[in-house]
């Protein structure tokens, strides 16, 4: 399959393509893996992760992975301000597809505490948490949103802006008009200083408005991508099995 992809100012961005969803899913937990398997209590490596659909599969794959865990700090790039046991909290998602199995021993660092309550995200765990990363972060996989969105920086909220500048602080709350619950998420700087920023999409659709935002370069995804100053690579397939 020939696909490709390229930024507004004609730079290739780096695209896999695969005939399945299950494809891409192993060939991502393998290249994270790989990208992971040097972790030791000298020089311990972080994952950032995403929410939603999209990477269950992947999440099932990475936990049956025989990685140095308790020297691989887990955490989200972005989660909804709910308590963990609602059934759309992305850290509930993790803790319930990727904390089991091999993965069970691995450093969880999540964003939101897990008894979160009212409507007023507060920063203080999500900072706590990013502070001990040691510096960028290792592995980050992005998702995005057919508004261009990535994390929880939607087109629609207020707080994008700034938090797409290259001097945002590195967590910032948001709350999008186009999708529920308040959020925090991480801004454009973390993000892009990723040593190895991948980008996890599943559908025509998605890279139709992948393609449509890299051509446009205003979209929270489009800038995210064009500032990564490491590795970045688009992991794509069709949504049919
Ligand atoms: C979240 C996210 C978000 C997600 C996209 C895609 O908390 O929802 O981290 O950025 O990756 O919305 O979601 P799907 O995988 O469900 O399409």
């Amino acid at each position: 399959m020939s696909v490709e992809l390229n930024f507004a100012d004609g730079r290739p961005l780096p695209l896999r393509p695969f005939a399945t969803p299950a494809e891409l899913d192993a060939a991502l937990a393998t290249r994270i893996a790989g990208d992971l398997a040097g972790a030791s209590a000298a020089t311990p490596a972080s994952l950032a992760l995403s929410g939603g659909r999209t990477p269950l599969g992947l999440f099932a794959q990475l936990s049956a992975s025989a990685l140095p865990w308790p020297h691989i700090a887990v955490t989200l790039v972005d989660d909804r301000w709910l308590p963990e046991h609602h059934a759309d909290s992305n850290a509930g998602l993790v803790r319930r597809a990727l904390l089991r199995d091999q993965a069970a021993s691995a450093r969880w660092l999540p964003l939101v505490p897990p008894d979160a309550t009212g409507e007023t995200p507060k920063l203080g765990a999500g900072d706590t948490a990013l502070n001990q990363l040691n510096g960028s972060l290792d592995v980050c996989v992005l998702g995005m949103g057919n508004d261009g969105h990535t994390a929880s920086l939607f087109p629609c909220a207020g707080e994008t802006a700034t938090a797409l500048r290259d001097d945002a602080p590195p967590l910032v709350a948001v709350r999008p008009t186009s999708a529920p619950y308040p959020r925090l998420s991480l801004s454009l700087p973390p993000l892009a200083a990723a040593r190895h920023l991948y980008l996890h999409i599943v559908g025509a659709a998605k890279l139709d408005v992948l393609r449509a935002a890299l051509a446009g370069g205003e979209l929270p995804i489009a800038r995210v991508l064009a500032a990564a100053q490491g590795e970045v690579c688009v992991f794509w397939s069709p949504d049919h099995a």
